[in-house]
């Protein structure tokens, strides 16, 4: 790594990640733009809609069953625990487009969740809202209302929680270091984000095993998988080495 980059990450004060699909991989979680991405025949992007689910809830509910299941048994990896080790030396934001958890489950505190939870499931009518780990016997499953319940995540079409999103920019444009992982910044308004850092001079490092469109604007972009490459990050961050 380069002198000056090393120098900028031993120095900064307040890191702010922004994460996406890549970053769970490592965990067993598909992505869903890499070459796993069909679930069936069916195009993630089409299923996560709301036309897709009230056309078909059963189909789509069935595909949110088999990632709860998935996300439920998987474990945070290299990248999610380097990430909540960080937040012991420095001050440290997630802002994640994963809607698994495993970043929390890691350890890391302040998580941002701009597209929901899976884990969380809401109704689609009245306030009814919580967090449910177990399987649901019928699908779709309904609330106490007598109306169709669904995961309180974001799909395509629909507004981020507001609050969050809000929160997400302000720390964005806080921080003087933005380390970008795992996402193909494919999807607005999170692709925005590092916009903001930018604004606000911050060293701009991206992770990702391929290119991405914002690849060269980075000061650093390095095309390693994430659990190999945070914790590197880390030690040169704790080490104070320059080199
Ligand atoms: N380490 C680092 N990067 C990786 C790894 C890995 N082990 N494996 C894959 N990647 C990279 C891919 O190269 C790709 O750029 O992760 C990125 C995943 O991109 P997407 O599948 O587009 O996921 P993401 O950017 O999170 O998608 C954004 O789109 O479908 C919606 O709401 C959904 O939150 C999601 C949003």
């Amino acid at each position: 790594m380069q002198d000056d980059i090393s120098d900028r990450l031993v120095k900064s004060q307040k890191i702010v990640f922004v994460t996406g699909a890549g970053i769970s991989q490592e965990s067993g979680i598909p992505t869903f733009r890499g070459k796993d991405g069909l679930w069936r025949k069916y195009d993630p992007m089409k299923l996560a809609t709301i036309d897709a689910f009230y056309e078909d809830p059963k189909l789509v509910w069935e595909w949110y069953e088999e990632r709860r299941s998935n996300i439920l048994n998987a474990k945070p990896n290299a990248g999610h625990t380097t990430i909540a080790e960080l937040e012991k030396y420095r001050k440290v934001s997630v802002l994640t487009q994963n809607i698994d958890g495993l970043h929390q489950r890691a350890g890391s505190k302040n998580v941002y969740e701009l597209h929901g939870s899976i884990i969380t499931i809401k109704c689609t009518v009245c306030d009814f809202k919580d967090k449910i780990t177990s399987t649901f016997s019928t699908l779709p499953p309904m609330c106490k209302c007598g109306n169709m319940l669904r995961p309180d995540v974001v799909w395509f079409g629909e507004a981020l929680p507001q609050d969050t999103w809000e929160s997400a920019i302000e720390e964005a444009s806080t921080c003087d270091t933005m380390i970008i992982v795992g996402t193909s910044l494919a999807v607005s308004p999170a692709n925005l984000l590092p916009v903001y850092a930018k604004q606000n001079g911050a060293t701009m490092i991206e992770v990702n095993i391929e290119k991405t469109q914002m690849s060269s604007q980075m000061d650093l972009s390095l095309q390693e998988p994430a659990a190999k490459a945070l914790p590197e990050i880390l030690g040169i961050i704790l080490s104070g080495k320059t080199g």
